[in-house]
Parts: structure tokens; C-alpha cells; sequence
């Protein structure tokens, strides 16, 4: 297969991410993280003092907006205005904000010019939410990732507490969570969503080995043959 497209969609902590990064890597191929780039535009909102709930405020600040999206040996990284934001992002707080105003159109329509742009010029992972039903329909592998909300609570909470953020109990992780999933599964315009022609993981009891076995179980033996990393299976 020449020219190819992975689109993993799922819930916040479903192991979209982790996974994605690891197909990169193994298959020698682009990762796209689409939530950085709707964590960009929650940050520019903060940073400005402009509620993520004002449509009308959002839509002029997409106005003095300038995303880019940088690949420095394969990481992404994110400038928000010309700043490197890589690490802001993922501050907390951040992650509501990014929810909040990736419900509106204009942002998201700004935000798929981009990801259309860059998933068109090679072969390209990429992660979020809205990938195989909207951003990239016509992808040539989708897959959507789920897992128990305690399950995936546990595993943001790791994740903060890795970053030194140890004042969240797994019962407020979990109830953000679900504040979000909620909202994004329930937004008027490219909700997350499975499609039909996705295949469903659940990554509840795997670890990330396992999860990247599945997928790479789903692909054809034409992709796997030509792996950067070829001790695959
Ligand atoms: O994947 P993440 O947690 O970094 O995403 C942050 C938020 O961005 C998420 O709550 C919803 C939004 N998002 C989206 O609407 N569509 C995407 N393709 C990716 C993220």
C-alpha cells in the first residue's frame, strides 16, 4: 500500500495516544495529536481571560490565532503565536478549556484545514476524536479505543502524579472525565463518535503492548513488510 491513514478515535484516557505514538514508531510513519491543537486554542482563551463557554469572544479571538504544528524527529511539538506551548498545554485546567472551545464550529473548522494539510502529505496516525467520521472519512484503518472510566481515571491520575500534580483524588478524575466525554460525545458539530467501519478495542485490562498488538494485527501483511521497525509480531 503506497499512501495510507490511521484514524484512532476514542474517550479521554482510553490509550489513543500512548498507541498512536507506538504505531508511529514501529511503522516509521507521522503521529498527529488533533487534541494538542484544540488545547492550543483552550490555552489562547485562557491566557486572554476569554470565557471557553463565549462563542461570540472565541470566534474573535480565532481571529489573532496563529497554530503551528512542528515535527522535531518525529515529536510534535505546538506554537501558539510564534511561543513553543508543548508543555503548557497539558497544565491542568487545560484539558476542560480545549473541550470547551473545540464544541465551537470555527475552531474546528480551523483546526481540520490543518489536519487534512498535514494528513495528506504522507503516511499519517492520528488521534482525537472525530478522525474517522469527519476529519479523515475516507481512512484506510479505523480504530476506536475504550476503556472502564475507573480504569482510564487511574491512569490520568499516574500521569499526573508522574508530573508532580498530586492534588486530584480518582473520584475528581473520574467526575472530569466524564464532565468531558460527556460534552464531547454530545457537541452539535463532529461529536466523538465510532463509526461503522471502526474496530473497536477495549483497552481495559491490556497493557500498551498489547493494545498495539491488536492493531497491528489489523493491518495487511504489505504494511508490516515495510516497517521501520520490522520485530513487529
Ligand atoms: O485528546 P485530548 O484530551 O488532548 O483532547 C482535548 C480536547 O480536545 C478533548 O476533550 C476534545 C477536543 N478534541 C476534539 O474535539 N477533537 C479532536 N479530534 C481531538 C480533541
Amino acid at each position: 500500500m503506497e499512501h495510507f491513514q490511521i484514524a484512532i478515535d476514542g474517550p479521554s484516557g482510553s490509550g489513543k495516544s500512548t498507541l498512536a505514538r507506538s504505531v508511529a514508531q514501529k511503522l516509521g510513519i507521522l503521529y498527529l495529536d488533533t487534541g494538542a491543537m484544540y488545547r492550543a486554542c483552550g490555552l489562547y482563551a485562557v491566557d486572554n481571560n476569554v470565557s471557553t463557554k463565549d462563542e461570540s469572544a472565541i470566534s474573535e479571538l480565532m481571529d489573532s490565532i496563529d497554530i503551528e504544528i512542528v515535527f522535531v524527529n518525529g515529536a510534535q511539538k505546538v506554537f501558539l503565536n510564534k511561543a513553543d506551548v508543548t508543555d503548557r498545554i497539558r497544565l491542568p485546567g487545560i484539558s476542560q478549556a480545549a473541550s470547551d472551545v473545540s464544541r465551537f464550529r470555527i475552531v474546528r473548522e480551523r483546526m481540520v484545514d490543518m489536519q487534512r494539510q498535514i494528513a495528506g502529505e504522507k503516511n499519517v496516525v492520528l488521534d482525537g476524536r472525530d478522525i474517522g467520521s469527519y476529519v479523515l472519512p475516507n481512512a484506510d484503518f479505523k480504530f476506536f479505543l475504550t476503556a472502564d472510566i475507573r480504569e482510564r481515571a487511574k491512569r490520568r491520575l499516574e500521569e499526573m502524579l508522574s508530573k508532580g500534580v498530586h492534588d486530584m483524588t480518582i473520584e475528581e478524575v473520574m467526575a472530569d472525565l466524564e464532565y468531558r466525554d460527556e460534552q464531547d460525545s454530545n457537541r452539535a458539530f463532529a461529536p466523538l463518535k465510532k463509526t461503522s467501519d471502526a474496530i473497536e478495542i477495549d483497552t481495559t485490562a491490556n497493557t500498551p503492548q498489547e493494545t498495539l498488538l491488536a492493531l497491528l494485527g489489523c493491518l495487511p501483511k504489505s504494511i508490516l513488510e515495510n516497517a521501520h521497525d520490522k520485530d513487529i509480531l
